[in-house]
């Protein structure tokens, strides 16, 4: 989500601390990455003399060679900053859909001066972040087809709308409140490609729109709850609507997971003093009064309905293959400000889903399915969210990683603290991993597995407000402004452990002020901070996009990242967003071909409005602003992208 938001600043959700806890451990793993890099000097200044063999630090996948050289073989980028968007010399991209084209065959044409609810609910949404990609069948004589479920993660009233100001929604009419709901959720479209040209075919039966208002069900352990009832749903069961989907995850049996993250924004108003929701509203930020939904809209106003934002920040699971489906909100996977939820398939079958809790000093969690994924059993697989344990992460000094069970009654999650059953624990995640004493983090990002090594990579963006006495051995700089990423390593590869071993992969930032573990082979283009989403291409090579790189000096974008061998930690700069954009939902297709990046905020810069935007990315056109939209890069000579 961007920095630049003038009023209200809606980075202060990830920004703001709201965890009371902040444990201290002693600091060392860092020690072991910087005792790599001399070791890498050492070997390189020698290199002439030396035969570098085998050495790799994990076992499968040669993705990278063990010389110091990254596999990838693209000419690397310049860092810098101007309206467009910019790719290698051997790649060319495509944008392929942007906030407001047509998503059916009858959506209107996008006209932002004279937008409505009705229009958007049938045009792609706004500020795409997540990209999921399912392969279809050959069919009508595409070289490719698949579906791509993406996220539209939030609204920016003064880039949307003519006229607004630097204003950011707080004062807005009923119909400005109604066009921004419509603009959040999801879409789930069809693609096709024909040689290079991607397409989106917008007379498929499946596309669909997710909105702020499609009806949903809840279900698990806290489906039914009194602190889930409101006025219009005394059952407890049923929502309207999935907000602020940040990163999201696509699972094994072919459903899209999307993930609520900073869903204290949607709510204003006064919870009624005394209220018993009061601390738990408190921890995730509610009511955040980002936008002025809630003056028109009563389910938004916590004064009137204090129980509807405990309907928000948990996963939601779209079965993608029918657009009549209910989407199905999973509370077994805890309510945080969820950033992304991938799964991987455990060597016993269980279902593991990683998921960070975006926000200064919150936490990484991993969930474990009770039952087995069967491979042919898809009506079997659609359950299996439906239960299973919740884990949160304490990063032990030693290289240890405890994964801590949230589960009711057992150890400080009771009654004697205030809860009462699974549900409560699951409503009231955070305060539940404070107790069991999990490990604050610099604001967890995505959490990404790589099922080809067994291993998982978590960002951890930036924390300015860490203070030299809140370091810990996982989270070691002071004053994080640059974030880094830690390495999971699954004993075995097995994914449900319940004890792993960490290493920071990197500390980023310059390597001139910030002290970062960057590979010396890494080039002046190649270093960058704040680490947000993360991608595994199909030879299980890394690739990281940013959000706040721009603090550097030089616009986000995506760089590769090595994960083994004497290349380790080597960045190399691939993808470089316009002005004001951060970059999401890198994805790639199955045969590696194509890469879909998300440019989320376009144009958001300093006091950038409609009017007056930081670019009119993609389209250029006056009365037009920035759109957020979706593009497809390929090597023009079509082979795989990290060939
Ligand atoms: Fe929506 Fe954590 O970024
Ligand atoms: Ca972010
Ligand atoms: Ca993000
Ligand atoms: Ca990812």
């Amino acid at each position: 989500m961007t920095r630049f938001t003038p009023t209200p600043p809606i980075d202060d959700s990830e920004n703001t601390p709201t965890n009371p806890c902040a444990s201290t451990q002693t600091l060392s793993l860092v020690d072991v990455a910087r005792e790599r890099i001399s070791r890498r000097a050492v070997l390189r200044s020698s290199a002439g003399l030396l035969v570098l063999g085998g050495g790799a630090a994990c076992t499968t996948s040669g993705a990278a060679d063990d010389t110091g050289r990254s596999a990838r073989s693209f000419t690397e980028i310049a860092r810098g900053i101007d309206g467009t968007h910019h790719v290698p010399p051997e790649y060319e991209a495509q944008v392929l859909i942007r906030w407001g084209d047509a998503v059916f065959a009858d959506s209107p044409v996008f006209d932002p001066a004279h937008q409505s609810a009705d229009k958007q609910r049938r045009q792609f949404g706004y500020n795409n972040d997540f990209i999921g990609y399912w392969s279809l069948p050959a069919e009508g004589g595409f070289d490719e087809r698949a579906l791509l479920a993406i996220n539209h993660e939030y609204t920016t009233t003064r880039l949307m709308f003519p006229g607004m100001g630097t204003t950011n929604g707080t004062d807005v009419t009923r119909d400005i409140s109604e066009i921004e709901l419509a603009a959040h959720g999801g879409s789930v479209i069809e693609v096709v490609r024909r040689g290079g040209a991607w397409a989106v075919r917008t007379d498929s039966h499946y596309n669909r729109r997710l909105t702020g208002d499609t009806p949903m069900k809840i279900t698990g352990p806290a489906a039914g709850h009194p602190r889930l009832q409101t006025n219009a749903d005394p059952t407890g069961r049923g929502v309207l609507g999935t907000l602020n989907n940040c990163a999201g995850g696509m699972t094994p049996w072919g459903t899209y997971l999307m993930s609520e993250e900073n869903i204290n924004g949607c709510f204003g108003g006064r919870l009624p003093d005394g209220h018993a929701e009061a601390a738990n509203h408190k921890r995730m930020g509610v009511p955040g009064g980002w936008f002025g939904w809630w003056r028109h809209i009563p389910r938004f106003d916590v004064g009137q309905e204090p129980n509807e934002a405990n309907r928000f920040g948990w996963i939601v699971e779209v079965d993608i293959l029918d657009p009549t489906s209910t989407p199905l909100k999973r509370t077994a996977l805890g309510r945080f400000k969820h950033e992304g939820a991938e799964s991987v398939i455990a060597p016993d079958g269980r279902v593991v889903v990683y998921s960070g809790d975006d926000q200064r000093f919150e936490y990484a969690y991993k969930f474990v399915s009770s039952k087995a994924w069967k491979p042919n059993d898809r009506a079997w697989n659609m359950k299996l969210l439906e239960d299973g344990t919740l884990h949160v992460a304490r990063f032990e000094a030693d290289g240890v990683v405890h994964w801590l069970p949230l589960v009711f009654g057992e150890g400080p999650l009771t009654t004697a603290n205030g809860f009462n059953s699974q549900a409560d624990v699951l409503i009231e995640t955070r305060r539940a991993a404070d107790l069991l004493g999990a490990t604050p983090m610099d604001r967890p990002e995505d959490f990404e597995p790589n099922p080809k090594t067994g291993r998982a990579y978590l960002t951890l963006t930036n924390n300015s407000e860490r203070k030299p006495d809140q370091v810990n051995a996982a989270n070691p700089r002071p004053s994080n402004r640059t974030g880094h990423i830690i390495e999971i390593i699954e004993p075995g590869g097995d994914f449900a452990a319940t004890e792993s071993r960490w290493e920071i992969l990197v500390l980023c930032g310059n390597p001139a002020k910030d002290q970062p573990t960057w590979n010396p082979a890494t080039s002046e283009n190649g270093w960058f901070g704040s680490p947000d989403n993360v991608a595994v291409d199909p030879s299980g090579n890394l690739w990281v996009s940013t959000d706040g790189n721009d603090d550097t000096g030089a616009a986000d974008g995506l760089w590769s990242l090595d994960t083994h061998g004497e290349a380790r930690a080597t960045g190399r700069n691939f993808f470089r967003a316009p002005a004001g954009a951060e970059v999401c939902g890198p994805r790639f297709s199955r045969d590696g071909s194509t890469l879909f990046i998300a440019v989320q905020h376009p144009g958001d810069t300093d006091g950038a409005t409609f009017e007056a935007p930081g670019t009119s990315w993609p389209d250029f056109k006056s009365g037009i602003p920035p759109r957020p939209s979706i593009i497809a890069i390929r090597r023009k000579d079509g082979a795989p992208v990290s060939a």
